[in-house]
């Protein structure tokens, strides 16, 4: 345990995961959690920079993704799985590293920028940004630095921050005269993009997306409202896979190359028409979703338990969490 390299990733609770996150997100961190020691936190904290006035669903929403994590087979064994609003270290730290941060590289940081813009245009102006949000790469840095994890994945869209937790680190270690912090990298994984299937980014406003939580029904139902080769009108129109904007993707990532080759041919030749292709694709990812949805019934049958997984590894994480925020405390030389 002890040589291994440290990760620490998270996401913020903002409703049931789908399988863009499935693919892009939690496979990684599954493959990651024999290598390395790796702590994974519910942000809820972030989910609080923007949503501070919707807070009804937050603990459906911390449950929700525990299990979609849990189903997915993240595990609480070899890994650390936290809340981060139950382990405060976190909070004194980012009180430290608010301190030497400079205002203008919150300001610089291009994803946080994004978020500003999202707030603004939903509530007129910028005075309405909370000093929280500003605070969310500094929070995002504490959550790294509280563990001085070595990597952290994370999607392309998260490497600015990420960055800019090597800049604190750095000017931390600079500015006490210490090599105490880890600069953090970000660690990029290739994951196939997964589309919505209306060939537009999945997401859940767009109602667009597969939630790893949807029955083999629901499953089925929004396979069928795929987009597929828009020429191809009529079953006996030969069709052609590769103007097919997002049923033949799909097929590329959850078929066989045999599959693959049966697909081409029946599409092609007008031999499968596009109702029964896109059957078969949901067949294959239901399949492949099975022993998830398995998993998830057995989970809910006793929540009890799962709430004792998140209260759990919070505890663990503290621990660590303790160790790195007493040595801070120690270089700073705050009273003690
Ligand atoms: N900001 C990340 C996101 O929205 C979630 C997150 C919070 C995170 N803390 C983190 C990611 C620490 C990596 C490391 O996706
Ligand atoms: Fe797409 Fe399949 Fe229809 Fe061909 S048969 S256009 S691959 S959905």
């Amino acid at each position: 345990m002890e040589n291994k390299l440290r990760i620490m990733s998270g996401m913020r609770p903002t409703g049931k995961l789908h399988l863009g996150h499935y693919l892009g997100v939690l496979k990684n961190w599954v493959n990651l959690q024999d290598e390395y020691e790796c702590y994974f936190s519910i942000a809820d904290w972030h989910a609080l920079t923007t949503k501070y006035n919707q807070t009804s669903d937050m603990r459906q929403n911390v449950q929700d993704v525990l299990l979609d994590w849990l189903c997915a087979g993240v595990d609480c064994e070899k890994s650390v799985i936290y809340l981060q609003s139950l382990v405060p270290q976190t909070a004194s730290l980012h009180i430290y590293l608010s301190m030497i941060t400079p205002q203008n590289w919150v300001e610089r940081d291009p994803t946080l920028k994004d978020l500003a813009k999202i707030m603004k245009d939903k509530q007129e102006n910028m005075s309405n940004l909370s000093y929280g949000l500003f605070g969310y790469p500094v929070l995002m840095t504490a959550d790294i630095l509280t563990f001085n994890a070595h990597l952290v994945p994370v999607g392309i869209d998260q490497v600015a921050h990420v960055e800019l937790s090597r800049d604190i680190a750095r000017r931390f270690n600079n500015i006490y005269g210490v090599n105490y912090f880890i600069e953090p990298k970000p660690k990029l994984t290739q994951v196939p993009l997964l589309k919505g299937l209306d060939g537009n980014k999945m997401g859940k406003s767009f109602n667009n997306d597969i939630k790893l939580s949807d029955t083999s029904e629901i499953t089925q139902k929004k396979v069928m409202t795929g987009i597929t080769d828009r020429n191809r009108i009529r079953k006996d129109d030969k069709g052609n896979p590769d103007n097919c904007e997002v049923i033949y993707d799909y097929w590329k990532i959850f078929g066989s190359n045999e599959d693959l080759a049966m697909v081409c041919d029946g599409c092609k030749n007008a031999t499968m028409g596009c109702a029964e292709c896109k059957k078969r694709l949901a067949q294959k990812i239901n399949d492949q979703l099975a022993p998830l949805r398995e998993k998830r019934i057995e989970l809910e049958s006793d929540m009890k338990k799962v709430d004792e997984i998140l209260h759990d590894g919070s505890k663990k994480a503290q621990i660590k969490a303790q160790e790195v925020l007493d040595g801070a405390i120690d270089v700073i030389k705050m009273y003690k």
